[in-house]
């Protein structure tokens, strides 16, 4: 990927005939960085250093100029400087691809046509293939669409812990463990940033529910801030390097997300080092002071009522913010910092260059990374006598059943909805797979308009005349469901789909369960009689017909969960401990470091599908453990063996887990510390090797404000799922 970003700068050829082959390029003519006439400037020079340029650029500015840097001046962009060049800089959602464009001072669609994108699974999808490389492929899709899009940051990745399987963005959530979410993180956003444009990773570091989110205040010990909420963000700016990060809209421990000094100021550009821009949530900011020394440096948003560009002169980080440095109320050197943080990331996004990237939209390559992703992502839970696939020359007919084998789910719904071209939908896979060879019947047997016992009792009738029923059920964006702003009421299926789901079992035994959602489900008493269920997720404009593929043999499923699907929602911790929705505004992080897995691990409760878990078409062997000291920088390797014992060619995900045996602070029974994704043919056999540093072994100790790997002995357990241990070995770790 960077060698093709450097052919593409260094070769005007090449790029002209990219540039020519790609009609659906839209930069606007008013975005055009158009630079000062006269004596070329030094921030214009390639040659120089970036951070030459940023200060000489900054010097340049005049202080309304640098103002207009720091907040928005339209729903999604901050103001231009043309006499210096400086072009408008255009923002945009978001995880599952470019967002349609909206506004200026709206939310209304702004009517563009040429305002399509790759509709790309969702993130809780992305999270269930366990394939780093798909992530960067991913991410890829989203910077390419991006820069053809001529947007110059984009709000993605969420790295947030799904805490809660009722948070209503679950489904645009990585998963409930620090170590996968800051893996796929960081691949995600060089994906992005390796096409000129800048990742905003969020939301700094919270905004585990989506109820009371903006006025929330987050009360957890430093250990579980640090051991769990921040990884997967400290490993976007450490390693990905990414430019922007968005804060939460939430508190910690009463100052909001992104401009609380303790977050902010003092871990992530201090610690950690960031050089680039904290934005705000939209809406997230509420005053000028706090914001201005908390170290939010670009102020973006939502305002109740004006819709008129002047709303975005009453920002707290506009006009008030400039009466404050010009009256020395503030000092310069606080507004000259933000300017330099968001004008670094413009360099890096070589905007000021002759030379930058300029993306492709809609192609055929992402839509086959699109159905890639689906493709792995999705999570067999069972498969009772090989039920699954299914085999078309035993069969004559298919009845499909359920609104979600025709709902589209690509648009609408906040940052996570895209405009897309079109939407392959389960019927529709299905049916271009098989329709040749099969009677397909489709059925609603639900509606989330009405209760009408009709719809059952022609879901009943079609299932009882098909040789199979595939019942494609699960939620949809509406409100308490999949959506911002609003979590899940309970964990159920709605609209009587468990009544349906026993009667379609009941007419035709051969019942297949898909779900289209985020995780997790409560599944109802059915789960005990059908022979297969298929967690599908919102997978994406080639979701169809990856689905059909899986059913029906084409492709093995190798998804594996990063959420563990409790057996009533009162086994998660955070209701467990009856801390959710929080109290009198605080919500407190009981749990501590018992989220998800670590939970279920600690209390020993039986989940109902464990974290890591997801079947496979063949079988899976696991033999010769051993550890091998000092590889290539780390500590000490696991290497083991994956042989494929059956007769079809799968995907495996081995999964490793460390426990500290004694160890100074109470840990929990196991931690994902590594993983690998292995594809074999029937038969082959793979080494494989998972390397572990200092860090896989360490705790954060909040006495010593670092991380100690403490000398002693691990237990090191690999295997299929969390609760699927199939090797384990004890490693001691000296001093
Ligand atoms: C969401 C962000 C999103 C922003 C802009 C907010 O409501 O929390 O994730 O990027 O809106 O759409």
């Amino acid at each position: 990927m960077k060698f093709v970003a450097y052919t593409l700068r260094h070769s005007p050829v090449v790029l002209g005939l990219i540039l020519l082959g790609l009609g659906t390029a839209c930069l606007r003519a008013e975005d055009k960085p158009v630079p000062p006439v006269g004596q070329t400037p030094l921030y214009l020079d390639t040659n120089q250093p970036v951070e030459k340029r940023v200060n000489d650029l900054l010097g340049r500015m005049t202080l309304e100029e640098k103002i207009a840097q720091v907040h928005a001046d339209s729903k999604f962009s901050t103001a231009a400087v043309p006499r210096l060049g400086i072009p408008r800089r255009w923002i945009d959602d978001g995880p599952h691809g470019v967002r349609e464009d909206v506004g200026p001072y709206s939310w209304n669609a702004s009517g563009h046509t040429d305002d399509y994108a790759t509709w790309m699974p969702a993130l809780s999808a992305l999270g269930s293939t366990w394939n780093v490389d798909l992530a960067m492929a991913f991410g890829d899709v989203i910077g390419q669409e991006s820069r053809a899009r001529n947007k110059d940051i984009i709000l993605a990745p969420i790295v947030d812990i799904a805490r809660t399987p009722i948070c209503g963005r679950i489904y645009e959530y990585l998963g409930e463990d620090p170590y996968l979410n800051a893996r796929l993180g960081v691949n995600y956003i060089e994906g992005v940033q390796s096409n000129d444009v800048a990742a905003c990773v969020k939301h700094f570091a919270g905004n585990n529910q989506e109820e009371g989110r903006g006025t929330i205040n987050m009360d957890m010990d430093e250990r579980v801030l640090r051991e769990i909420y921040l990884p997967p963000f400290e490993a976007a700016v450490k390693e990905a390097h990414v430019w922007a990060v968005m804060g939460a809209y939430t508190k910690l421990r009463g100052e909001y997300c992104a401009y609380n000094d303790y977050l902010i100021n003092k871990i992530l550009k201090g610690e950690w080092g960031f050089p680039g821009l904290v934005m705000s949530d939209w809406g997230g900011t509420h005053s000028m002071r706090e914001a201005a020394l908390g170290g939010l440096d670009v102020e973006m948003g939502t305002l109740v009522g004006s819709e008129d560009q002047s709303a975005y002169t009453n920002f707290f980080l506009a006009t008030q913010f400039l009466d404050a440095v010009r009256t020395n109320a503030i000092p310069m050197s606080v507004l000259d910092d933000k300017v330099r943080r968001s004008l670094r990331p413009m360099f890096a996004a070589h905007i000021f260059d002759p030379m930058r990237l300029p993306g492709a939209l809609n192609t055929p390559e992402h839509r086959a990374t699109a159905q890639r992703v689906a493709e792995e992502s999705m999570v067999l839970l069972k498969n009772d006598h090989q039920a699954l696939p299914l085999n078309v020359s035993n069969l004559t007919s298919v009845a499909v059943i359920g609104e979600n084998a025709v709902r589209h789910n690509a648009a609408g719904f906040f940052g996570a909805g895209v405009k897309t071209m079109y939407e392959v939908t389960p019927l529709d896979g299905i049916e271009q797979l098989v329709g040749g060879r099969l009677n397909v019947t489709y059925s609603a047997g639900y509606s989330r308009f009405s209760n009408d016992s009709n719809l059952v009792e022609r879901a009943v009738t079609a299932a009882r005349q098909a040789d199979v029923a595939i019942v494609v059920a699960g939620l949809n964006h509406s409100r308490h469901q999949d959506d911002e702003g609003w979590d899940r009421t309970d964990l159920r299926l709605p609209y009587g789909q468990d009544e349906l789901i026993q009667k379609v079992f009941e007419a035709n035994p051969r019942t297949i369960v898909v779900l289209v959602s985020g995780p997790a489900i409560e599944l109802g008493s059915w789960l005990a009689q059908v022979p297969a269920v298929l967690q599908a997720h919102y997978s994406g404009i080639e979701g169809g017909h990856a689905l059909a593929r899986i059913l029906f043999g084409e492709v093995n499923p190798s998804g594996k969960l990063t959420v563990t699907y409790p057996k009533q929602l009162q086994d998660s911790p955070a209701h467990a401990l009856g801390t959710y929705p929080g109290t009198n505004g605080t919500l407190f992080y009981k749990e501590g470091l018992l989220v998800g897995y670590r939970w279920f691990d600690a209390k020993n409760i039986e989940p109902e599908f464990p974290f890591g878990f997801g079947l496979s078409y063949t079988t899976f062997e696991y033999s010769n453990l051993k550890f091998v000291p000092h590889q290539g920088g780390s500590v000490v390797s696991a290497e083991f063996d994956i042989a494929n014992t059956g007769l079809r060619a799968g995907a495996e995900v081995a999964e490793l887990y460390i426990h500290q045996d004694n160890p100074s602070l109470s840990r929990p029974p196991k931690e994902l510390k590594g993983f690998k994704k292995i594809f074999l043919q029937p038969g082959e056999k793979k080494t494989v090797s998972i390397p572990l540093d200092q860090r896989a072994f360490a705790f954060y100790d909040p006495a010593k404000a670092g991380w100690v790997a403490e000398a002693g002995d691990y237990k090191i357990e690999i295997g299929g799922s969390s609760r699927d241990i199939r090797l384990a070995d004890t490693f001691h770790l000296q001093q």
